[in-house]
């Protein structure tokens, strides 16, 4: 199978003025194409310092161990150059860009990414936002400005879904969602999966699985910047009855 992500021994710090805190610290992963890697953890485990990590945030600087990316080390290249090579991240948190209206950005996007032409490039933006419930007035609006949760979440869902990437890091794309928005953004991430794609799952809940064949799914519980415990799907219905405490008490993953 297709090696698309290996993580080995990872340590990142996060640079804050002159003092460095490292979170990531020694962190061991490995993914392929039409798999879906879902990484759950407690908050301030260090879930989105990983997918900033990956994405070559520069804030998260690697102290040490390597990230691949379909067999190459990227430890150094910049973001543009890892979204070139087929990295994508939907974050979080997305951020509103005043000023930039979503059909101009998407256009741009589609034109020198996909290489779509410019005369087509609006019919092709506009039906794929239809998808993910963007009506073609919508795309008039600036990225995210009075966006709702799930607005924000689906937004990025088009962004990966326009961008074809190869690995798609998604952060939290259930957090604000309602149930509707949630089994549309589960089937997309179905799709991506059919289509071959590496996909990074990062989530609080189990239910974005929802539309996802249970035997694709591979689980990895964080805990302070580590990976402590993988698994198959099993284990997300264990953390929901559990909670972290008392696996990682089980486990002896305190220590
Ligand atoms: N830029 C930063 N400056 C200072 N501390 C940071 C920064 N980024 C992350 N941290 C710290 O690193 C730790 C891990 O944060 P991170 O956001 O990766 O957690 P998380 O697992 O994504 O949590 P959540 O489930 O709440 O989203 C936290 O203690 C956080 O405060
Ligand atoms: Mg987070």
């Amino acid at each position: 199978m297709n090696n698309i992500l290996l993580i080995r021994n990872l340590h990142v710090a996060v640079e804050n003025g002159n003092s460095k805190k490292e979170i990531i610290k020694g962190l061991n992963l490995e993914g392929h194409g039409g798999e879906i890697h879902l990484v759950m953890g407690p908050n301030g485990s260090g879930k989105s310092t990983l997918a900033l990590s990956i994405m070559g945030h520069p804030r998260y600087g690697i102290l040490d161990g390597e990230i691949k990316f379909e067999n190459e080390k990227i430890n150094h290249l910049s973001p543009d150059e890892r979204a070139k090579r087929g990295i994508f991240l939907a974050f979080q948190h997305p951020e509103e860009v005043e000023g930039v209206r979503i059909i101009d950005y998407l256009r741009m996007l589609v034109e020198k990414v996909r290489k779509i032409d410019r005369k087509e490039s609006y019919d092709f933006v506009v039906a794929r936002a239809k998808e993910v419930w963007f009506r073609e007035e919508d795309l008039n609006r600036y990225i995210n400005v009075g966006f709702s949760g799930g607005e924000r979440k689906r937004f990025e869902i088009l962004q990966a879904m326009l961008l074809d990437p190869k690995l798609v890091i998604l952060d939290e794309p259930d957090s604000g969602a309602d149930v509707d928005s949630l089994s549309l953004i589960s089937l997309k991430l179905r799709e991506m999966r059919e289509s071959g794609k590496g996909i990074l799952l990062i989530t609080h809940y189990g239910r974005i699985l929802q539309h996802i064949e249970k035997k694709r799914i591979k689980v990895h519980i964080m805990r302070d910047g580590k990976i402590v415990m993988s698994g198959g799907e099993e284990l997300v219905d264990r953390i929901e009855k559990e909670g972290f405490a008392k696996i990682f008490e089980e486990c002896g993953c305190n220590e």
